[in-house]
């Protein structure tokens, strides 16, 4: 940290940001119900809530936008990429969905069902939603000690491979659809995979005759760590690393609004003919035609430059090391997050440092409507408003950990955003000892952290 990264882009069109007043945004919250979800974006002055689809394009992808072909059948940007795609996954089937839920709803539909098991290290959400839709049931083997949100560990995103044994075992392998290994491990802070652990985890799917998935919308951001971190990757590409990984599984899916570095798309690739076929008839029913899916030319030619981009060596290394910056300077600031830093968002442990806001006042959501009325910054709840439950007398049953998530676009701020937003926490830190919370006045039946309204205590 002794030396500035500067960005390695520089900015050739502004989208101007809105500067707001303190009162302001007060006002903007409470009509919001205390849910920034329920915000505009243009009340928000730095949008770190998702870093999905919200990724600043280059001057090559909008040029390239400029020569999408958008002809039906067999265009020439769906050529693009799927050339990109099969090199990169050397998979015969390659089937463009118009985001990552799409090429889940289509696999899982065909794998999953009544009695049928799937073991990850973590099942994103959507992962596990389009799982237990069709009736069979999603487990999660993370290794205990990576419970722990401050030990440091190289590969915090690992499987467990004991209980991956134990589940095979426990559900009969021939109950289990599929292990799905997701790299970077979104849901347990974006913390990476070894290649030693895919690895192992092919030789028990090959022991049990089982399917391996990699759900690998932060490939590329796993191979940045594994490049760093694991002994024999040094010398080798980024782009090189993601092969070897992809060369270990059967299927790939991914959410293009990540590592694709555009605002919309995805992709299923798979190697087995059969389910290929069955997939592939699938896309027409719900997606679309073979080539193009759920996506227009220019977004196919657009996602085709991005996977290209995205193993550039600067680039990774500047969104790695930003990602950490601004973890470092938090945890400087005796900030308590989530350690090591993952790849695309900074976790706040809310619990430890609004220790005076019990957990049924969701000290989690607090600290989200602080930073967005002391900054105009927005992010989310990862604890008790997204994940609690609750008993037969309407108690709460909180989640395990209270977190708040800073996840960061991709090319979108500059480090000065980041200064400014690591400032924010001055105003956070002599707010912590204040006695406030907030309660629940409204909650829809699911996913009631995108919907539901606060009031504060
Ligand atoms: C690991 C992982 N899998 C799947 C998805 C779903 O992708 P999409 O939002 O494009 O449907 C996401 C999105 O955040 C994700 O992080």
């Amino acid at each position: 940290m002794k030396r500035t990264l500067a960005e390695p882009f520089k900015i050739k069109m502004v989208e101007p940001l809105r500067v707001t007043t303190e009162s302001h945004r007060q006002q903007a919250l409470q009509t919001a119900g205390y849910n920034p979800f329920l915000l505009n974006s243009d009340d928000v002055f730095i949008d770190l809530l998702t870093d999905s689809g919200t990724g600043a394009m280059s001057e090559r992808q909008w040029a390239g936008m400029m020569q999408g072909d958008e002809s039906y059948a067999g265009a020439r940007s769906w050529k693009h990429l799927e050339t990109v795609v099969k090199q990169l996954t050397g998979m015969d089937y390659i089937l463009p969905t118009h985001q990552g839920r799409a090429a889940e709803r289509i696999l899982y539909g065909i794998l999953g069902g009544k009695g049928k098991v799937f073991l990850s290290n973590t099942h994103f959400d959507t992962t596990r939603a389009n799982i237990e839709f069709t009736g069979a049931s999603a487990f999660d083997l993370m290794p205990d000690q990576a419970l722990d949100l401050e030990l440091e560990l190289p590969f915090k995103g690992n499987i467990d491979l004991k209980k991956l044994e134990e589940a095979i075992t426990h559900h009969r392998p021939e109950n289990v659809a599929a292990v799905i290994m997701t790299v970077t491990n979104n849901s347990a802070g974006g913390q990476p995979v070894s290649m030693e652990n895919i690895r192992a985890v092919r030789t028990i799917c090959n022991n049990h005759n089982l399917m391996l998935v990699l759900d690998g919308c932060r490939i590329a951001e796993n191979s940045y760590f594994i490049k760093q971190r694991e002994a024999g990757y040094s010398d080798k590409t980024y782009e090189a690393i993601a092969r070897e990984m992809l060369g270990l599984c059967d299927a790939f899916v991914m959410s293009a609004k990540k590592d694709g570095m555009v605002n919309m798309g995805g992709l299923l690739c798979l190697r087995d003919d059969k389910l290929g076929r069955e997939c592939t008839n699938l896309l027409i029913i719900s997606e679309g035609f073979t080539t193009y899916g759920g996506l227009s030319g220019r977004d196919m030619e657009a996602m085709a430059i991005g996977l290209t981009e995205v193993f550039d060596p600067d680039y990774l290394h500047y969104r790695i090391r930003s990602t950490a910056y601004l973890g470092e300077h938090l945890r400087k600031k005796g900030i308590p997050v989530v350690w090591p830093i993952g790849g695309h968002a900074v976790y706040v442990d809310a619990k430890k440092l609004y220790n005076q806001i019990p957990v049924h006042q969701y000290p989690g959501q607090m600290l989200v409507c602080d930073l967005y009325t002391k900054g105009g910054i927005r992010c989310v709840e990862v604890g008790s408003v997204m994940f609690g439950k609750y008993d037969e007398n309407k108690k709460l049953i909180p989640a395990a950990h209270e977190l708040v998530r800073l996840a960061i676009p991709r090319r979108v701020y500059t480090q000065s955003h980041i200064d400014y937003t690591i400032e924010t926490f001055d105003d956070i830190l002599e707010l912590r000892h204040q006695p406030r919370g907030l309660r629940i006045v409204y909650e829809p039946p699911m996913l009631r952290h995108f919907t539901a309204r606060f009031e504060r205590l």
